[in-house]
């Protein structure tokens, strides 16, 4: 065995989501073999003086798009410069997404992914597969994926009209299958009619720039949106994670259905935290174009400041990246016209230290929620907890040595992003990753990188997380609606007349009504009866439309 898979953490500041304490951490093959002071451990390991320094899990990033195709073209970091930046920044693990086209395969776009990412990862990574479309077969796909491909996580879009969206009907039932076989729902909450229309009257306007990408996409759009999502998974007490939250009045949506106790989650992303919309109206248009991302960031300073609070007080829960990098010569397919501007930023690599910055050094959170919401949580969200998010014996040795002392200045002239700007660029940053260590190895040490293309793993998670689905298979329990019972009704009924003089009772059952938001009705592309059709009877009855 040699001395690179024994190393020996020595003197640090161990930081998990509840506690920190002084002691050293040996790590053999991977995983981390004890934890505490004076470790007896065999000769020739590697030490690693962590004197004045946090030890901490390493980042996990739950949204990143590396490679991914988009709006004419393809995302500029794959999974090797994408995953390399992530461990130079403390990160150790993504979760990406898989977005099957609409009508195509769920199950051929995972396995897709998975040889594209497979050879080039740095770190290990597991996937979440997006759902753009709906179909028996789409059904069948989730359920093999959550049983058998280890994916626990779906993505539905509101937004991205007639590309990726999905219609409420079509939520309605993406969500009871979520349910159904255990796995989160995510949701992209934008309303898409409503952009659609924003963009064709700013346009209208001669509004061409970026700045034209948010004042199509207000607040109240992402809002409306978010509260929506929150109603169709709570009508079916479907978990629900809220994607890339980047507006004051969507995380304060977030935050209220927290606190009435539903069962959703808000992830905002670095960007979101770390800067704000501002830069939409810049005189240079390269560096406006930058920005522009779905949902946007806001022009509202005190957002990301907003956020930082939420976050740091459980209203908000995780944080990603929604790393999704163009260069600016990919971004000018919109120079003419911001709706063709590819929407994404930067972050993977940055994430930790911005959030650092903002979060920790302004106070507004500790170490340990630190801790929780750049690791631990997603790893309890997503069921990778206490194998990922954890110091401790027996978990993967994911690591990062932290000096909190230490500050950097973000540059896209030093990142190792392939993308050629950087959101950030110019932010000092207090909190330098050190070490990096995925898997027991390291990776990162003092500005040197020491990755291998294909040494991480995919990482299968498990259906029905604790975390998520106790709550939720218990409120089934209890919870059910159950029927009052009496005495049947033995009265005088009255009889009334239909139009066409066929007497028939009043009064039906609205509840024994064929209407419904699933199955054929949405395969049928409405599940309302549409008003130029004649209804024969009226909701309540057995009614039948005449075509
Ligand atoms: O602008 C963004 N967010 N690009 C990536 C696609 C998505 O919506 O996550
Ligand atoms: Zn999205
Ligand atoms: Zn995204």
């Amino acid at each position: 065995m040699g001395s690179q898979s024994r190393i020996l953490i020595k003197g640090g500041r161990v930081v998990n989501e509840d506690c920190s304490e002084i002691c050293d951490v040996y790590i053999e093959d991977g995983i981390i073999k004890e934890t505490g002071l004076n470790l007896q451990v065999p000769g020739g390991v590697k030490v690693i003086d962590a004197t004045d320094k946090l030890v901490m899990p390493g980042g996990i990033d739950t949204h990143t798009h590396m490679e991914l195709a988009f709006m004419g073209t393809k995302t500029v970091d794959d999974f090797y410069t994408g995953t390399k930046a992530a461990v130079a920044g403390g990160t150790t693990m993504i979760l990406d997404f898989v977005i099957p086209p609409k009508g195509t395969s769920l199950l051929e776009a995972y396995e897709k992914w998975r040889s594209t990412a497979d050879p080039k990862v740095c770190c290990d990574y597991s996937l979440h597969v997006a759902v753009t479309w709906w179909s028996d077969q789409v059904k069948r796909d989730m359920e093999t994926l959550a049983q058998q491909k280890g994916v626990n996580s779906f993505k539905m879009f509101m937004a991205y009209k007639d590309v990726f969206m999905l219609h409420d009907d079509e939520l309605y039932a993406v969500f009871s299958q979520c349910k159904e076989i255990g796995a989160i729902a995510q949701v992209h909450a934008e309303n898409g009619d409503l952009i659609a229309e924003g963009a064709k009257k700013i346009l209208s306007l001669g509004i061409t720039g970026p700045e034209g990408h948010e004042l199509c996409r207000p607040e109240e759009v992402e809002a409306e949106a978010t509260q929506r999502a929150i109603t169709i998974a709570s009508s079916v007490n479907c978990p629900l994670y809220v994607v890339h939250v980047m507006s004051k009045s969507a995380a304060k949506v977030v935050s209220s259905a927290r606190r009435a106790g539903r069962v959703v989650f808000g992830e905002p992303i670095a960007a979101g935290l770390g800067t704000d919309g501002s830069h939409y109206w810049n005189k240079d248009w390269a560096h406006a174009a930058g920005f522009v991302m779905g949902p946007p960031l806001r022009p509202d300073p005190s957002t990301p400041g907003y956020l930082m609070d939420l976050l740091a007080n459980d209203d908000l829960s995780v944080t990603g990246t929604d790393n999704c990098t163009f260069s600016i010569c990919q971004k000018a397919l919109g120079k003419d016209d911001f709706t063709k501007i590819p929407n994404g930023v930067n972050g993977v690599e940055d994430r930790m230290s911005v959030i650092w910055e903002k979060g920790v050094h302004s106070g507004k959170m500790d170490e340990n929620r630190f801790v929780a919401v750049t690791s631990s949580n997603a790893a309890k969200i997503f069921n990778l907890y206490p194998k990922k998010g954890r110091i401790a014996k027996g978990c993967d040795a994911d690591i990062v040595v932290w000096d909190p002392s230490a500050t950097r200045t973000i540059s896209a002239k030093t990142h190792h992003q392939a993308v050629d700007h950087n959101i950030f660029e110019g932010m000092l940053c207090h909190g330098v990753p050190v070490v990096t260590i995925s898997r027991g190895k390291v990776v990162y040490e003092d500005g040197v990188l020491q990755v291998v293309p294909g040494e991480g793993r995919f990482i299968p998670r498990r259906p029905f997380s604790d975390y998520v689905y106790r709550r939720v298979n218990q409120r089934d329990q209890v919870g059910k609606p159950s029927a009052v019972e009496r005495q049947p009704y033995q009265g005088e009924v009255i009889t009334v007349s239909s139009q066409n003089g066929t007497p028939r009772h009043a009064g039906r059952d609205l509840h024994q009504s064929t209407f419904t938001l699933a199955g054929d009705a949405v395969s049928s592309g409405s599940s309302l009866p549409h008003p130029s059709k004649r209804v024969l009877a009226p909701p309540g009855g057995k009614s039948s439309i005449v075509f």
